[in-house]
């Protein structure tokens, strides 16, 4: 569980937030609220006060533990919406055979790629997937992530499934893990060895055996699928959604990233939560998310390792979508976590405002974990989940590219990182 305090956060030079209690879409992305000479007060973790110095007077933070920014720039904690975070084992070589030339989907078929993490991970205790786990959720925290979202998938049987969902729950529980941790059911990201080149028959496994085992257990809020040609196709991935609905999960889908299929029209068909990659969708099914609500998950650090032309972001956001902006750190096709990359690219190469970047990044990733009614965003009754940047503007996200500016995250109104 994670504590909360109280903290009065003084001498902030700007405090930049998108305001809301649901996601965002289109053009209403960019309408970031700029408090200029901000003072956040926190109690119980729970933000009370945002606004103007001159709005609050020192005797209203009398006796509270008081944070000076000295001059720093404020924004929301970042919530990284689509992560594979808990996996043992790591795969090197092969970002430097794609670097050579050989396809993604190619290092799958020839038994390489997610197959060799799932050997890893089902050889993993789950002491060694917390350790792991707890790591990178550490480097998080340095970045400024204060929630993440975590999928399994790399067990693709009973036992390991649940040990990964297993491992997100102990870290969870975890006093000293300053991240809230939403955890997603991701059984059908491949065909495990026992079901070779028989995917539907590994879908009735998953639906007979391994859903309401997951549901019993309350140990997942969403349920996903790698919708994919040559992985799971249309046909299986709803079924499965179907089955997981009925459930009562929530949705997401993995959906037309390498090749078009319609993943994005099925996200909409299935009312799913959101529909993840993208880089393919069409218009039309986009359009369609738009209407049935889903949002749009765009992952341009997993475009930029595999070398694949960036999701259409701009598109999306002017035919009324909602994005959020992930990071889909996982061993394959994207071992990166990095949120000030995520901004240069989305500046440099996906035609996005910084303003539609920080509520993609904040606001509507959460709103991607139906939290965006507790955190994403800084205002009174949300969540105390705030970072301050070493830089003298928040837009030094994008402009000094990589580079991490944060200089102190506070979780539930606890300073957890930094000073
Ligand atoms: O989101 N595309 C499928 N799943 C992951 C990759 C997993 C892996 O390569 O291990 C993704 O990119
Ligand atoms: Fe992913």
């Amino acid at each position: 569980m994670r504590g909360s305090g109280d903290l009065a956060i003084i001498n902030i030079s700007e405090c930049l937030t998108p305001k809301g209690s649901t996601a965002r879409c289109g053009a209403s992305m960019a309408d970031i609220e700029t408090i200029p000479d901000a003072v956040i007060l926190i109690r119980n973790g729970l933000i009370a006060y945002a606004g103007p110095a001159s709005g609050i007077s020192a005797a209203s933070f009398a006796g509270m533990p008081i944070l000076d920014s000295g001059g720093r720039p404020a924004i929301p904690g970042f919530v990284d919406s689509h992560t594979h975070f808990i996996f043992a084992g790591y795969r090197a070589e092969e970002f430097y055979w794609r670097a050579g030339g050989i396809p993604y989907m190619e290092i799958h078929k020839r038994g390489g790629g997610i197959r060799r993490s799932v050997d890893a991970t089902r050889a993993a205790s789950l002491e060694e997937l917390v350790a792991l786990g707890k790591k990178r959720l550490s480097a998080m925290t340095a970045s400024g992530i204060t929630t993440v979202e975590g999928k399994s998938g790399y067990g693709l049987d009973l036992g390991t499934e649940l040990r990964q969902l297993e491992a997100m729950r102990a870290l969870g529980d975890d006093p000293s893990v300053a991240v809230d941790i939403v955890p997603t059911f991701l059984g059908p990201h491949s065909t495990p060895p026992e079901f070779a080149g028989n995917p539907s028959a590994y879908i009735d496994y998953v639906i007979a055996t391994v859903l309401p085992e997951v549901r019993a257990r309350k140990a997942a809020v969403f349920c996903d699928i790698f919708c994919e040609k040559n992985v799971f196709e249309l046909e299986d991935s709803r079924r499965y959604l179907e089955a997981a609905r009925s459930l009562g999960f929530r949705l997401k889908l993995h959906a037309d990233e390498i090749e078009r299929i319609g993943g994005a029209g099925l996200a909409a068909e299935m009312a799913a939560t959101s529909a993840d990659h993208l880089l393919k969708a069409s218009m039309e099914d986009l359009e369609a998310m738009a209407r049935a609500g889903v949002i749009a998950t765009c992952l341009p650090l997993t475009a930029f390792t595999l070398r694949e032309p960036y999701a259409d972001a701009r598109g999306m956001i002017d035919a009324g979508l909602a994005l959020a902006l992930a990071s889909d750190l996982n061993p394959g096709s994207c071992f990166s976590q990095s949120i000030p990359l995520i901004f240069a690219l989305g500046v440099l190469y996906m035609k996005l405002l910084p303003e539609e970047i920080l509520t993609a990044l904040t606001l509507n990733g959460a709103a991607a974990l139906g939290l965006a009614g507790k955190t994403g965003s800084i205002e009174a009754g949300k969540q105390g989940d705030i970072v301050l940047l070493d830089a003298p503007s928040w837009k030094h996200l994008a402009y000094n590219v990589g580079a991490n500016p944060v200089s102190c995250v506070v979780k539930n109104g606890i300073p957890v990182w930094g000073s």
